[in-house]
């Protein structure tokens, strides 16, 4: 193999070298022919590569159209670190894209494209595939590129291919690793735990290499979401900058590194978390890695966040256009302790809510070894005789006369050793031998690499919806992995497993919406440990976290608000944390509306509150939130209000909710996105039965520009205090 020279004169003999190696392989692109730059393009970004006279894949920059970036460098054939997909071992020196050990030992690896194919779907979205091969081995990279020209985003992934004799082990297999060529890179992300998701920090980055990651396998984003915001010269804003949301369509453990290696030049590395996870490739096999999401804006946030949305809508989530149900949930009201009597009552006093779906939460299985906590019955997906003597049809049925549907909670990945299923199965879950158990919520996780894990785990979503009129899924997740060995895959392949049990746990997600399509479905993990886009295109939504407390929940949704469309984000009205029902109800409103409160404790002035609620979220709130713009108007973290505004897209009509975290004044809110020259009549709406609203502009008009300045000062001053106000255009 000729060694690569930046002087021009070693550079000649590396190309005739490299040309006639490739000769045979490569009649589209080989090495020696002249550069030849390839830009994928959005309206307002572009991404510039350049495939050099190596054949590498090279890149000029990611940015806005009227960008220009700084010449790849002269050297980079040597030091490779223009590479738009770093491989580790013959020249690059920091955070590598991919490193491969091929099957003779060999731990470099260099990539030369073989050939560039662009294509483009029925909706306009372009595809540029790049075929790459390693110089002499046989293992192959196609790195893609897929841009949605309106939508400002740019999806990159890669399908790793092992051509080779023997197996190869990949070290690392990132999804994507742009790099970006500002002075001043700064990075939000989003962290927390278990009931305080979704924290928002931000910081400057500075030399060196940052690492956002999870390690956790299963329901890995119980501490981090996998999503950041990157934005260019400055602090991220809403309104202006030059941001990137970037997130990852995965379930399990990520890594995003930033590798701010010299001025001007930061590398990003995004994908699965390699840590733990070396990926054994047997001759013949592949590994598909999953698709990272770039949302583009040099308008700030707020368009990224809005082009995000409009994005899930379309691709990322399942019947976005549909109306979210309004369930009434019973785990906050009765945990594990309820029977039929008991949901006889409760349905009873739900008929006159007009809910949707009535969803039984956890606690309704198991008989050897009873569901009546979360230390047993897990896995043993039997009716409790001692609850439901009559079986799940008998609720359905008591559902449907009193005119909503039936939903149901499921775990169907994981298992209490206390169960007939462990006694039956001590091999089917995810442990390292020879240690002692380390259960965690007394729970274990089926390995679902195990064929016959497969087929039991399909097999609760037949036996239990099949034969049931069931309407609604909860599909839970309530624990990670924090030993991380099979006891099916063989020594060698030990590592692949949590690569592996994501890949069939997706599949299994796919399934479950393509054969059961009309069944509404919920994406939970304790919470919000599992939201992702690959996910949530087979859900209608997710459960964002088991704090339900509103004001914590304002934060919380506003984070999420970053990602996703706040259809997705179900918010019930609770008890948690004793706040206001009102306040409780408008923060609920501003998401998939639903309830988990022991109706038979509330007084007949709060049924009446709720059964109002009900109708407006159905008839005035569904309707717009489904399909408006979100425009963040007022940070939680900023100020002692928080508000935000749905926009119409053709700016017919807005709902602005607003939420007073700490005592103040009252104060004009500034609302975005309305139309400035159009009038719109204002309307303070959710006030309790018979209140009238105490905000000046109710039922005046104004124009747009007006509302803008801030001609509406909702009625808040009290912590808890809220509005909710109807913008409606008048013609
Ligand atoms: C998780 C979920 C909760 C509830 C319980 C049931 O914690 O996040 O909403 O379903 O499991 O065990």
């Amino acid at each position: 193999m000729c060694e690569v020279r930046a002087d021009m004169k070693l550079k000649r003999i590396a190309c005739a070298c490299l040309a006639a190696l490739f000769a045979a392989v490569s009649p589209a692109l080989s090495a020696g022919t002249p550069p030849s730059e390839i830009a994928v393009n959005t309206r307002n970004f572009k991404l510039e590569l350049v495939v050099d006279e190596f054949g590498s894949l090279l890149q000029k920059g990611f940015g806005p159209r009227e960008a220009k970036f700084p010449p790849v460098s002269e050297n980079s054939a040597k030091t490779r670190e223009f590479d738009f997909y770093p491989a580790y071992g013959n020249g690059y020196l920091d955070e590598p894209a991919i490193q491969i050990t091929h099957a003779d030992g060999n731990v470099s690896t260099q990539l030369v494209v073989e050939k560039v194919d662009r294509s483009t779907d029925s909706d306009g979205n372009e595809l540029v595939a790049f075929s790459m091969k390693d110089a002499v081995y046989d293992t192959k990279v196609e790195l893609f590129v897929k841009a949605f020209p309106e939508l400002d985003i740019f999806q990159m992934w890669t399908k790793i291919s092992n051509a080779e004799e023997g197996p190869v082990t990949l070290y690392r297999y990132a999804s994507a690793s742009p790099l970006f060529c500002e002075k001043e890179n700064w990075l939000t992300q989003f962290h927390g735990g278990w009931a305080n998701e979704m924290n928002m920090s931000e910081e400057k980055l500075t030399r060196g290499v940052k690492v956002l990651d999870s390690k956790m396998g299963v329901r890995a984003h119980k501490c981090r979401n996998p999503m950041y915001i990157l934005s260019l010269g400055g602090p991220a804003r809403e309104n202006s900058g030059t941001v990137f949301i970037a997130t990852l369509m995965w379930p399990g453990a990520f890594n995003f590194t930033f590798d701010f290696v010299v001025q001007q030049r930061l590398r990003t590395v995004n994908g699965i978390n390699h840590f733990g996870a070396q990926y054994v490739l047997d001759s013949g096999e592949s590994l598909e890695t999953p698709k990272m999401l770039y949302a583009c804006s040099s308008a700030g946030t707020g368009r990224a966040s809005r082009n995000l949305h409009a994005w899930g809508r379309l691709y990322g989530m399942r019947d976005a256009q549909a109306p979210r149900p309004v369930l009434l949930n019973n785990w906050e009201a009765t945990y594990f302790n309820f029977d039929e009597a008991k949901l006889d009552r409760i349905f009873d006093l739900a008929k006159p809510l007009g809910i949707d779906v009535f969803l039984l939460d956890d606690g309704w299985f198991g008989n050897r070894h009873a569901r009546n906590s979360d230390k047993s019955g897990l896995g043993d997906w039997e009716v409790s005789k001692a609850k439901l003597p009559n079986g799940l049809g008998r609720l359905c049925r008591q559902a449907a006369d009193r005119g909503f549907g039936f939903g149901i909670w499921l775990e169907p990945e994981m298992v209490n050793p206390r169960s007939q299923l462990y006694e039956e199965h001590p091999d089917w879950v995810i442990t390292v031998p020879r240690r002692e158990i380390i259960p965690s919520r007394f729970q274990m996780i089926l390995d679902n690499t195990r064929p016959q894990v497969r087929d039991f785990e399909w097999g609760v979503f037949e036996k239990i919806l099949r034969p049931n009129p069931i309407c609604y899924v909860k599909w839970d997740a309530n624990r990670h992995v924090n030993q991380p060995g099979s006891l099916y895959l063989p020594a060698r392949k030990q590592t692949n497993l949590t690569v592996d049990y994501n890949n069939n746990l997706l599949a299994m997600m796919r399934r479950f919406a393509s054969e059961f399509p009309k069944v509404g479905a919920m994406l939970c993990a304790g919470g919000g440990g599992r939201v992702d886009y690959a996910s949530l295109a087979n859900f209608t939504s997710f459960w964002a976290s088991d704090n339900t407390d509103p004001v914590h929940r304002v934060r919380i949704q506003w984070g999420y608000s970053y990602g996703y469309p706040s259809n997705a984000i179900s918010a019930h009205v609770t008890n948690m944390g004793r706040r206001p029902l009102r306040f409780a109800i408008n923060v609920a409103l501003g998401c998939a509306f639903g309830i988990d409160m022991d109706l038979s404790k509330l007084s007949a002035a709060d049924m009446e509150a709720l059964r109002d609620a009900v109708q407006l979220y159905k008839n005035t709130v569904r309707p717009l939130t489904s399909r408006a713009d979100l425009y963040r108007l007022e940070s939680p973290y900023a100020g002692a209000r928080s508000a935000v505004a749905h926009v119409l897209p053709d700016k017919s009509a807005a709902i602005v909710f607003a939420y007073q975290l700490a005592d103040g004044g009252r104060a004009p809110l500034k609302i975005d996105g309305l139309d400035a020259e159009k009038k719109y009549r204002v309307e303070e709406i959710s006030l309790p039965a018979g209140a009238v609203s105490k905000m000046q502009a109710h039922g005046k008009t104004f124009t747009g520009r007006e509302l803008a300045a801030g001609a509406a000062v909702p009625p808040c001053e009290k912590f808890c205090d809220s509005s909710v106000i109807l913008l409606s255009e008048v013609k």
